[in-house]
């Protein structure tokens, strides 16, 4: 029997040891642009819900975990939905992510603040190196699922993205996703 179950179609996981956490647009202050909007909308709306099978101790060299995220679709004023964003603790630890279901893009930020992004539909596997920030936004009108896998060493440092956020933001330009430079984030 195997350790756990990946249901092949949602991408969701199932079996002992699965862990699973959502966040709601309540836990997620200063993540968007617009703070005064985010404020303003139902607190309870879930934004994003992950789960992961961690098999050995966080933190243990050698391991790999694995996981699922889903986006839901949406957005705070004019920017999409999207994951806190981390670079790993252990910087140089690299992940596998691939698109299960919907549409959206994976952005990227080197330690320099240069930011780029990735489009993510069903099928596409993004691999995210060592010291590269990586985080998620949905901009379809599905829920965007995707799995991931990486080191049991990385740890998530999320503070460094508190701090000084992202070098460009993913908003709703004429219709269409497009990367804003942050101004207050420019080098
Ligand atoms: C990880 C993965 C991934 C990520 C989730 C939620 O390193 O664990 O990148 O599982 O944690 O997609 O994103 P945030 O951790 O940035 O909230
Ligand atoms: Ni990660």
């Amino acid at each position: 029997m195997p350790t756990i179950q990946l249901e092949i179609t949602s991408g969701k996981l199932a079996g002992e040891g699965v862990i699973t956490a959502q966040k709601k647009l309540s836990q997620l202050e200063n993540v968007f642009q617009d703070e005064a909007t985010r404020k303003s909308m139902d607190q309870d709306q879930l934004i994003y819900e992950v789960q992961a099978y961690m098999p050995v101790e966080e933190g243990k060299e050698g391991g790999l975990y694995f996981g699922n995220s889903t986006i839901f679709p949406g957005k705070v004023n004019n920017e999409y939905f999207m994951t806190r964003g981390h670079f790993h603790t252990k910087l140089d630890t690299a992940e596998y992510y691939w698109c299960i279901q919907g549409k959206g893009a994976l952005i990227l930020m080197d330690e320099e603040g240069k930011t780029w992004l990735e489009e993510m539909t069903p099928g596409s596997v993004h691999y995210i190196p060592g010291k590269i920030a990586h985080r998620v936004a949905n901009t379809g009108d599905e829920k965007l699922v995707f799995n991931a896998c990486w080191p049991s060493e990385a740890g998530h440092d999320y503070a460094t993205i508190e701090k000084d956020g992202f070098g460009a933001r993913l908003m709703e330009v004429d219709g269409k996703p497009q990367l804003v430079q942050n101004k207050k984030e420019m080098v």
